[in-house]
């Protein structure tokens, strides 16, 4: 879902000098300093897919804390309880990070279960219908901590979840402005509202998605009424939460610190080099090869397999996917490849099947960059792949 940020501005980045190691590697030329590959975040971009993108983001390693309060309304009351809907959510959605952060991060929610807090006013006057704005979200989330009546020890992320029941509350948008109450108490970072698309359509994995933009993750979908699928059909869960393959991209693995450099491969002359590419569904190993195409502009490949967090996926192999800076959440700025144009696709898109492996194409041109990435050799492990850059 879309996220909502006070007019908000990430102070200015270095951006990175380029270094070419000297480094030792049997390749047929030296790999690239890493650093070149980082691309820096533009902070004129909202959401900006780069590195040190900053709006208060909700840590990514380590501890994440949430607050959990469950809401009710006079038109709306509940008909469960609160621990039914903690459930609902919990565990999965903590074990979902453990496995995807391979242990990196851990989400320690605390939940107050005792009751549903009654809401001053009747859900269907909170504006979800009419599309909600930065003020009338924070009404709501305002309005729950008045209802809530009491402190709230200072959080991460505060999860506000209704009675499935609130049917006026029909979807789940994340608040990006500091969370603070009508006197002016700071209670979090960011702020979650769950809704009814969470227990209609998308299950436990929407507060993924939208715990993802906490941690200021893009939209991968897109904004403008286009298909869900059309710039990432269904590989990661910022593009369509309940996609195949809903892992999270390496890119946004190694800005988010699951990922470590040394697992990275930097791209960034041209010639020929190869690279070994192991599962982005297990821990260890190398999990990218990022060519570098300018200062905002970079190629990716990694390796997905129908395992862990991706066991629905119906198209395995190298998956490339390009990564704009400047390109604005909900407008593209990661978008797949498709290896595979002439197929219809599998699971309802045609980007789904887009990955090169030794049984179907492989073999992929980006002619304007001039950049063709081959699949070489396959095993249980791996794959091997060649990059040529002219
Ligand atoms: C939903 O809440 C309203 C108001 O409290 C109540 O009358 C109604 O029975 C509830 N819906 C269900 C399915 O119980
Ligand atoms: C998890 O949250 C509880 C309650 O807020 C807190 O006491 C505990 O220290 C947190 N755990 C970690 C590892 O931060
Ligand atoms: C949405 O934007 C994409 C990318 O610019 C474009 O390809 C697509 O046609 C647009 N869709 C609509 C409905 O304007
Ligand atoms: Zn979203």
């Amino acid at each position: 879902m879309r996220s909502f940020s006070a007019v908000m501005r990430g102070s200015a980045w270095l951006a990175f000098v380029g270094a070419v190691s000297a480094g030792t590697a049997p390749q047929h030329r030296p790999r690239a300093d890493i650093s070149a590959c980082k691309l820096a975040a533009d902070s004129d971009v909202y959401l900006s897919a780069g590195f040190g993108y900053e709006l208060n983001c909700a840590p990514s390693t380590g501890t994440l804390n949430a607050f959990m309060i469950f809401v009710d309304f006079d038109d709306e009351g509940a008909v469960e309880t609160p621990q039914s809907l903690h459930d609902f959510f919990l565990p999965a959605a903590a074990e979902w990070y453990a496995t995807s952060s391979y242990g990196a991060l851990a989400l320690n929610v605390t939940a107050d279960t005792s009751r549903f807090y009654r809401m001053p006013a009747a859900a269907a006057s909170y504006g979800w219908a009419r599309g909600l704005s930065y003020e009338t979200h924070q009404t709501y989330i305002q309005d729950a901590l008045d209802a809530y009546g009491q402190a709230i020890p200072e959080t991460d992320v505060l999860y506000v979840v209704p009675t499935a029941n609130a049917t006026s509350i029909s979807f789940s948008p994340t608040f990006m402005g500091d969370v603070e109450t009508r006197a002016g108490v700071y209670v979090a970072k960011k702020s979650v509202t769950f809704g009814l698309d969470a227990y209609r359509t998308w299950k436990y994995l929407v507060l993924n998605h939208e715990t993802g933009h906490t941690m200021c993750l893009p939209d991968y979908y897109p904004f403008n009424g286009s298909a869900t699928g059309l710039f990432i059909g269904g590989w990661d869960l910022m593009g369509l939460i309940s996609g195949p393959s809903p892992d999270y991209f390496a890119w946004d693995k190694w800005r988010l610190g699951w990922l470590s450099d040394d697992q990275i491969e930097c791209v960034a002359e041209a010639g020929s080099t190869t690279h070994t590419l192991t599962p982005l569904e297990k821990a260890g190993g190398s999990k990218a090869v990022v060519i570098k195409h300018s200062g905002t502009d970079v190629l990716v490949a990694e390796l997905r397999t129908a395992d862990s967090l991706d066991a629905a996926s119906c198209a395995t192999g190298v998956l490339l996917y390009t990564i704009s800076t400047t390109t604005a959440t909900g407008e593209g700025p990661v978008r797949v490849l498709d290896a595979t144009p002439s197929s219809a696709g599998c699971a309802g898109d045609k980007l789904n099947d887009a990955t090169l492996n030794l049984a179907g194409t492989s073999s992929y041109t980006i002619a304007q960059w001039g950049v063709t990435v081959t699949v070489v050799s396959e095993s249980d492990d791996g794959v091997e792949i060649e990059v040529e850059v002219a």
